[in-house]
């Protein structure tokens, strides 16, 4: 007759129990939600740049297909003698390079040599041959290079030397005038300056003559279509001319690892069109000149290595679209500019290895590990510097800094997904706990 008691009592106690698991998993869902976005907030894919990688040229491309590949016109047979002169494959040359469709005899108009066996050699004749051309490349083929016939020379558009043919002068490449691509790297070139090379090359689009001990000044006149200019690990030296700012159509500017120095121009924000920027390992002094802000697509932006000063500007945290910064290895001084929000929005962003600099601890964490001491209340670095990783000399150390930050941010994530697993734990032990305890009350009380 007691038996009547206990069933609400236990019911609302089971009841209870239900209540509470539905919190504990409601709660689980909601933070592994949050962690959810905030993660993909963290990987944001970077922007989809619309620049042409000046790299990502014809060179190592496979071959192209043939213009006409329905009714294939045969070779003009002087040409396929001439394929065969420099031991390139001579039958169906058109499935293998881009021929013209004229009649009775198609015509070469490209050419890409790859990764050549030391018998090839260049022939005059069979080059003369070849004057139908309109690009020319050569990738890993360090044959001996020959003077080119004037007509082929006069008829390429492109021309792309990627470690190959030895060693270049600035007299062979002069002559190329009709040139809209240049592509030269991994090869000395022997020019008494660049604009021996470049000054007769009136249509001129892209120029890429990278890793080829290249001496002397960057030339003040440079033809005003540029889009591309990669003149980097070469030996120039003397200032950036403030005449680079004047193109206007320029979307990549690559001067990095050569010996310029004096200050960035302070035009440089006329440059509207440029995407990326590196002036990276020079000598460059003074401060990041504010005209920078006002070039509303830049996207990445590399400064390290230089003597660059001054406080690090406020309005580089202003830029929309920037995804990559790199100020690293510089003379900058003060208090950090950017909160975590800013610093977050990038995919790359270096300081380290300025000693001068520091960061608010009341604004960002240390986890960041940016590399630079927090600040003290005068806005000086605090005397114990930043410990282990201070990454003032490296380069890729620093990158692997990055990618520690952001492990570790995303490790601090898991602290909430991790309690929660322990409500779970404790919750789940207790309702166990509670239902011996039930079940030996109410075998006790029966
Ligand atoms: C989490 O809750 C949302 C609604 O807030 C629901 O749509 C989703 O299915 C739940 N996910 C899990 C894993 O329970
Ligand atoms: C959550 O993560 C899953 C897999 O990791 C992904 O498919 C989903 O799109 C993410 N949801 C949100 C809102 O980011
Ligand atoms: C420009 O910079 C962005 C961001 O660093 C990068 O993803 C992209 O490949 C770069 N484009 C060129 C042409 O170098
Ligand atoms: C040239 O050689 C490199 C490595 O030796 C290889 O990766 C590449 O595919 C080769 N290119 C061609 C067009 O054969
Ligand atoms: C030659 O090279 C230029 C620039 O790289 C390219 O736009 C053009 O399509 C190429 N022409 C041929 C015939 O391969
Ligand atoms: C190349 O330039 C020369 C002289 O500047 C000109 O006479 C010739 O027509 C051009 N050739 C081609 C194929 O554009
Ligand atoms: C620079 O070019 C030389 C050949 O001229 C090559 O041996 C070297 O590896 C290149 N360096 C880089 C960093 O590409
Ligand atoms: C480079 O050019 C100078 C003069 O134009 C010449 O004396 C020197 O031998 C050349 N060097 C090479 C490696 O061709
Ligand atoms: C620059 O390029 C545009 C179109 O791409 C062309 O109309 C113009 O004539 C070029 N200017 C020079 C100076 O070659
Ligand atoms: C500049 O050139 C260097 C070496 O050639 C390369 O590593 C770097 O990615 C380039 N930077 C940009 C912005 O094009
Ligand atoms: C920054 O460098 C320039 C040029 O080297 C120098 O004139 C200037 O005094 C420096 N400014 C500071 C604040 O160090
Ligand atoms: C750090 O930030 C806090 C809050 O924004 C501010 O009150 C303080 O003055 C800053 N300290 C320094 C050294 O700039």
């Amino acid at each position: 007759m007691k038996s009547p008691p206990p069933p609400p009592l236990l019911l609302s106690l089971l009841l209870l129990l239900l209540l509470f698991l539905t919190t504990t998993t409601s709660s689980t869902n909601t933070t592994t939600t949050t962690h959810n976005t905030t993660a993909a907030a963290k990987t944001l894919p970077p922007s989809p740049s619309p620049t042409s990688s000046p790299t990502a040229k014809p060179p190592i491309s496979t071959p192209t297909t043939p213009s006409k590949p329905s009714t294939p016109s045969t070779l003009d047979p002087k040409q396929v003698t001439a394929l065969q002169a420099l031991n390139l494959p001579s039958k169906n040359p058109c499935s293998l390079y881009k021929c013209d469709s004229s009649r009775p005899f198609s015509h070469l108009l490209s050419l890409h040599l790859s990764n050549c066996s030391d018998d090839i050699s260049l022939s005059f004749t069979a080059l003369k041959s070849l004057s139908t051309l309109q690009n020319i490349s050569f990738f890993n083929c360090p044959i001996a290079p020959i003077h080119f016939p004037s007509e082929l020379s006069l008829s390429l558009h492109s021309f792309s030397c990627i470690h190959s043919l030895r060693h270049l002068s600035g007299v062979f490449l002069a002559r190329f005038v009709n040139l809209t691509d240049l592509t030269i790297s991994n090869v000395p070139v022997n020019a008494s300056g660049l604009y021996v090379i470049l000054g007769n090359m009136k249509k001129l689009n892209s120029v890429t003559i990278s890793n080829a001990s290249l001496t002397g000044f960057i030339p003040k006149h440079l033809h005003l279509n540029l889009t591309h200019v990669d003149l980097s690990g070469n030996k120039l030296r003397g200032k950036i001319p403030t005449s680079v700012t004047l193109l206007e159509n320029l979307e990549s500017l690559n001067l990095s690892s050569n010996g310029l120095d004096g200050e960035i121009p302070s035009e440089f924000g006329d440059l509207i069109s440029l995407k990326n920027v590196s002036l990276a390992s020079n000598s460059l002094s003074g401060s990041v000149p504010e005209s920078i802000s006002a070039i509303p697509g830049l996207v990445h932006l590399d400064l390290s290595s230089n003597q660059l000063n001054g406080t690090i500007p406020r309005f580089l945290g202003v830029i929309k679209g920037l995804r990559y910064l790199n100020l690293q290895s510089n003379n900058f001084h003060g208090v950090l500019p950017f909160n975590a929000s800013v610093i977050k929005r990038l995919t790359v962003f270096k300081v380290g290895g300025n000693s001068n600099l520091c960061y608010n601890h009341t604004v960002l964490s240390s986890k960041m590990k940016l590399g630079i001491a927090p600040c003290d209340k005068h806005g000086l670095p605090m005397s114990p510097p930043p410990a282990k990783d201070s990454s003032s000399d490296g380069s890729e150390s620093d990158s692997s800094d990055y990618d520690d930050d952001d492990s570790n941010q995303k490790g601090s994530q898991h602290h909430g997904p991790n309690k929660v697993v322990l409500g779970v734990a404790i919750g789940l032990s207790s309702i166990v706990f509670l239902i011996v305890f039930l079940v030996l009350l109410s075998k006790w009380c029966g």
